[in-house]
């Protein structure tokens, strides 16, 4: 790999034992890759930590977080002093909401691990954003900025609707650009690899949010790691249904970009959005496409009683929230089921400040932040049927809690929470 000398340096020492730590990781990384060389980032989407077990190990008398940092941000054995970030970071989702910790079966120990991971990141310079759509909280890249981001649904995102530009990064690598301000220039970095790759042709209005989940999740399957173009759209998507649509697609496949002709920036024309490229393989998303999909995230779910109503996956913007309320307002949930609804922090702030918390909570709801079931592991306890309005979170909750999940509409998840019973269906 070709190094700039300010990298050169880097690596040599210059700025001290971590950020050469970075360099060589990233090196090491960019070669497997294939990368001829390095690209500036200032903007950075990633995690500190590790799972509670290490991080117990881990007090001030091993080294503390500068241990953790070293161990599993820059795979280095040999505990280093971290200094201080030196591009714009935003952490991601956290695996616990340290403000419902008792009802998400978290011990007050979990806690204070977390609140040290915390002020550790913070005092690098990480902004606390603890969340998977940090697009909705501030990080909001621009057409073609380089970023190191991780979280599927966030790559999937950045990349498609802003016209940003990352790979799937992990740990290692966003923890290394961190320090560093740099990472490998390959796959989506590349103008060439941006390109459409199968053209989908749509045969049925796609509008509602379980809607475009649907059709992200059946797309993924198809397409798998591939770039779709999707043409025939009837309706302009917001925000929370392309968040939706890019999370499903990147759980039942890969997928890390996709162009909406008319939609997306870098897909003003099918021409565009090609670039010349030869379409592999033309597909057609009909009636039966949407009911096979829908079949899919809903393989698990047999029993009607619903135990668990979980919503905000991706996080909840405020526009979702206000939604919810709309449908809870004045209602009661049932004695049996529980309700919770995941957001980022900074916008349950606002909730609290609208008025959202207070009928979610009035309705016997809760709305929590930082994390989510699926990577949490929280629900609640005895929960044997949850219900989801998110294609995401019903392909991967069954797997890692052992529990039917029926998938709907957000009102049909709402209804569940009333009624204690699934009655959505596909309409
Ligand atoms: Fe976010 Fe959890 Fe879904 S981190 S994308 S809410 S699985």
């Amino acid at each position: 790999m070709k190094l700039r000398d300010d990298e050169k340096a880097m690596l040599d020492g210059a700025q001290g034992p971590a950020v050469s730590k970075a360099m060589d990781l990233l090196v090491r990384y960019g070669e497997a890759l294939g990368a001829e060389c390095l690209i500036d980032t200032n903007n950075v989407a990633g995690t500190i930590g590790a799972t509670t077990p290490f991080l117990r190990q881990y007090g001030d008398r091993n080294g503390g977080m500068d241990a953790v940092f070293s161990e599993f941000n820059l795979d280095s054995a040999e505990v280093v002093p971290i200094p201080r970030v030196k591009v714009f970071s935003s952490h991601l989702q956290q695996g616990i909401d340290p403000k419902h910790a008792a009802r998400q079966g978290v011990s007050e120990d979990v806690v204070r691990i977390y609140e040290r991971g915390q002020t550790y990141s913070s005092g690098l310079g990480v902004q606390p954003l603890n969340t998977c759509t940090p697009y909705q909280v501030g990080n909001v890249p621009v057409k073609g900025e380089h970023c190191a981001w991780m979280e599927s649904s966030a790559v999937i995102y950045i990349n498609s609707v802003l016209g940003a530009r990352t790979n799937a990064e992990g740990r290692e690598s966003t923890g290394a650009a961190m320090l560093t301000g740099k990472i490998p220039y390959w796959g989506l970095h590349i103008d060439d690899n941006r390109r459409g790759t199968h053209l989908i042709q749509l045969d049925i209005d796609v509008s509602s949010t379980a809607d475009w989940g649907l059709l992200g999740y059946w797309m993924g399957e198809q397409v798998q790691d591939r770039i779709p173009v999707i043409e025939g759209l009837r309706h302009q998507p917001n925000l929370a249904r392309l968040k939706h649509f890019g999370a499903a697609a990147a759980s039942s496949g890969g997928v890390e970009m996709y162009h909406l002709v008319g939609v997306t920036p870098e897909a003003r024309t099918r021409e565009e959005a090609f670039g010349g490229r030869e379409i592999e393989s033309v597909m057609r998303f009909g009636e039966a496409e949407r009911r096979w999909a829908y079949e899919q995230v809903n393989i698990t779910a047999r029993d009607a009683q619903v135990d668990f109503v979980l919503l905000g996956c991706p996080h909840y913007s405020l526009e979702q929230i206000w939604e919810v309320c709309q449908l809870l307002e004045g209602q009661r949930l049932s004695a049996n089921t529980e309700l919770w609804i995941f957001t980022a922090a900074s916008i349950k702030q606002l909730a609290d400040q609208a008025g959202y918390t207070r009928i979610i909570e009035t309705a016997g709801g809760h709305l929590m932040t930082d994390t989510c079931s699926a990577i949490g592991r929280v629900i609640p306890k005895g929960t044997q049927v949850a219900a989801v309005d998110s294609a995401k979170q019903a392909h991967y909750l069954p797997a890692i809690m052992g529990i039917q999940t029926w998938f709907g509409t957000t009102a049909d998840c709402v209804q569940a929470a009333v009624d204690g019973r699934w009655t959505g269906a596909l309409k």
